[in-house]
């Protein structure tokens, strides 16, 4: 599926070069094929998650800040509060926060689905973790992404995700 982009713009390609020939008009075929670069261009320039966004050893950064940062209310593998069996007698409000959605996993990627990771990190960067917002780096911020992206069973990668807004908003989230 990560690569619809690429199969239709060889499609295309192909689907150009015989109108071409037959047309006999190499004039026409040097401008579609231009047109069709352009497009391949485009498609290579997003990217989806499915296609390893970020690498193990910043998901294991990730880690580190997630256990310091956010644990607490989102707790060891993302699943959030509204995961946990209530046990009668046990008060949530002692720590954490009993509201915290999961960050991780199925849930998680259903909601965020067709969005980027730019929305995820501009809401992360904005008002987490609660109480203290924007207290990490941003490549910090950066590292808890692509180590949530690893609870969620989504696949590393070559390159470390970036903390640029306007790379991260080319990057698609799929559940
Ligand atoms: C004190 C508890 C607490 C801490 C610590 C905390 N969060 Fe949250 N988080 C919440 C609550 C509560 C919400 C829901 C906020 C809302 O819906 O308005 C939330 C929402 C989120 C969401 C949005 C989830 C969604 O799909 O809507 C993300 C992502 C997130 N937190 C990431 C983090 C990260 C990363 C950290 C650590 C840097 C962190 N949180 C630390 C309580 C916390």
């Amino acid at each position: 599926m990560m690569y619809r982009g690429y199969w239709t713009g060889a499609a295309a390609a192909a689907l150009v070069v015989s109108m071409s020939v037959v047309s006999g008009s190499s004039r026409t075929m040097e401008v579609r094929l231009k047109a069709d670069a352009t497009y391949a261009l485009s498609a290579q320039s997003t990217r989806s998650v499915k296609a390893g966004v970020y690498t193990v050893d910043q998901a294991r950064r990730g880690r580190d800040h997630y256990r310091g940062r956010c644990i607490l209310c989102h707790l060891d593998n993302g699943q959030g509060r509204g995961a946990e069996p209530e046990i009668v007698g046990q008060s949530l409000e002692r720590e954490g926060d009993a509201e915290a959605p999961p960050v991780a996993g199925e849930p998680f990627l259903t909601k965020w689905n067709g969005k980027t990771a730019g929305a995820v990190y501009d809401l992360m960067r904005k008002t987490m973790p609660v109480g203290s917002a924007g207290s990490l780096s941003a490549q910090e911020y950066a590292d808890v992404l692509a180590y949530l992206f690893e609870l969620s069973k989504l696949p590393a990668g070559q390159q470390e995700l970036p903390s640029a807004a306007d790379q991260l908003n080319l990057i698609t989230i799929e559940r």
